[in-house]
């Protein structure tokens, strides 16, 4: 039997997971996504085009390479066709490169127009959701109300879509002042599923097992990040799905066992999109320097992304939590600038220095212990090799590597496919 390497983030997301994944893809028979939605976005760039996938696994491009959606992943037909009319001009065989879990969950127009009316109930303490209907969409799954991929083929499919809407109608009558119009929303909705229909939709837990024990080999594509787990993230402020390598196991239906690799991927500084604590958040003009020399918007939604440096006490424990075997390091050319680079060692939390996460980062003060390393200062993004690099950056990856006890094999210096450099 082969086993599933998974790669996945250990920050607040937008870690370049699809660069990575894209990267690795050759090595792999078949990609996997295992959880989220359309919160995620994926951005590729390779022969000049940038391409930005949100639900579909970031090995698309590549021919010969079998992509799959699994059951922990929540869909949105309207999202998913616009993203299909993107690819078209690239002639690639959907039908035969992508297959989705009869088991993956639905997101409906109502689950939508949930997810704004929640948002737009907490004021002040709104968790700066994408809006994607992704909260109300898994709340219904464990509620045990919401629909599946499967059932689009069912005889009684819009009955069941009905009655869910009812509920979801009922619920929405409760938030006083919110108007929606359901009508202009479902019609997209119903030409989305048409659409899912004509695709291949599969028992995939059955389907990535056979592919298993025949020798394959599986790259799980993870979205979001660590520290958005619904768990082990920075709740209430987080998504709602166990972005984890264990979500690799619920979300493909795959074994513990099966799990090979864990490739986590941080960027060599630290962004947050959305509300929520982030104690190396940088508010000052190195913050504004991050975000203009990074472009730190987002990649669904546009907005700016907040900017601040490494927080190790929270990488570490993201790597404990997904037992991460090697390190990619994303966008080093982004710190070309800094004189200095800064490192978050430990935390101050009621006096006291820590070096690992508290429960509840949300409600208390935490201050960051720094240390300071020189920068390379020095354009990157033309190196081909790591042996070419310089000695600053080299140093800055050994640090990193002694104080996560992890190896660091990848360190990526551009947006580019091609500027990408193995350590080792
Ligand atoms: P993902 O959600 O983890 O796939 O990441 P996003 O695509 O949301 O955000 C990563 C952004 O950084 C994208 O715009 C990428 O094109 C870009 N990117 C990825 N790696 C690098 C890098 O090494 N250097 C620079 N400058 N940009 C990068
Ligand atoms: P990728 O896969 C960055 C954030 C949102 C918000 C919180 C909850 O591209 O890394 P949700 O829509 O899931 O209810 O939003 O999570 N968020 C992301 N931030 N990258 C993502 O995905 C994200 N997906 C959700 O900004 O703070
Ligand atoms: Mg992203």
């Amino acid at each position: 039997m082969t086993k599933v390497d998974v790669l996945l983030g250990l920050q607040w997301g937008d870690e370049g997971k699809g660069k990575i994944v894209d990267v690795l893809t050759p090595k792999y028979d078949i990609i996997a996504r295992f959880q989220g939605g359309p919160n995620a976005g994926h951005t590729l760039e390779f022969e000049g085009i940038k391409h930005v996938l949100h639900t579909i696994p970031s090995g698309i491009f590549r021919e010969g390479v079998l992509n799959l959606i699994g059951n922990g992943v929540v869909i949105d037909p309207v999202i998913f066709q616009k993203e299909l009319e993107k690819l078209a001009p690239f002639k690639i065989d959907i039908k035969s490169r992508l297959v989705i879990s009869k088991k993956a969950h639905l997101i409906l127009p109502t689950h939508r127009l949930l997810d704004a009316a929640s948002e737009q109930a907490k004021g002040n303490n709104k968790i700066g959701s994408t809006l994607k209907g992704i909260g109300p969409t898994y709340m219904d799954k464990t509620g045990r109300n919401g629909l599946r991929v499967g059932d689009i083929f069912l005889p009684n499919f819009k009955e069941k879509y009905d009655l869910l809407v009812e509920k979801h109608v009922g619920i929405l009558s409760h938030y006083d002042g919110f108007e929606y119009d359901l009508s202009v929303l479902e019609k997209p909705w119903m030409e989305g599923i048409e659409v899912l229909r004509n695709l291949k939709a599969v028992d995939s837990e059955q389907f990535l097992n056979d592919a298993l024990k025949s020798g394959k080999k599986i790259l799980a594509e993870g979205a979001q990040g660590t520290m958005l787990d619904i768990d082990f993230g920075t709740y209430p402020f987080v998504t709602s799905s166990n972005t984890v390598t264990a979500g690799t196991c619920t979300g493909l239906g795959v074994s513990p066992r099966a799990i090979g690799d864990v490739i986590g991927i941080f960027k060599a500084y630290c962004t947050r999109v959305g509300s929520g604590p982030f104690p190396t958040e940088l508010e000052d003009a190195d913050g504004e320097t991050i975000r203009a020399e990074g472009r730190e918007f987002g990649a669904t939604t546009g907005r700016p992304r907040r900017c601040g440096w490494i927080d190790l006490p929270a990488l570490k424990y993201a790597i404990m939590i997904n037992g991460v075997s090697e390190l990619s390091m994303m966008k080093a050319d982004v710190l070309s600038v800094f004189d200095q680079i800064k490192v978050c060692t430990h935390y101050i939390v009621d006096g006291e220095k820590i070096d690992f996460l508290p429960y509840d980062i949300a409600n208390m003060d935490i201050q960051p212990v720094w240390e300071s390393i020189p920068g390379w200062k020095c354009d990157l993004t033309k190196l081909s090799s790591y042996a070419e690099a310089p000695k600053a950056l080299k140093d800055y990856v050994d640090y990193l590597e002694q104080k996560l006890e992890t190896p660091i094999t990848v360190v990526s210096v551009g947006p580019d496919r091609t500027q990408t450099l193995q350590t080792r």
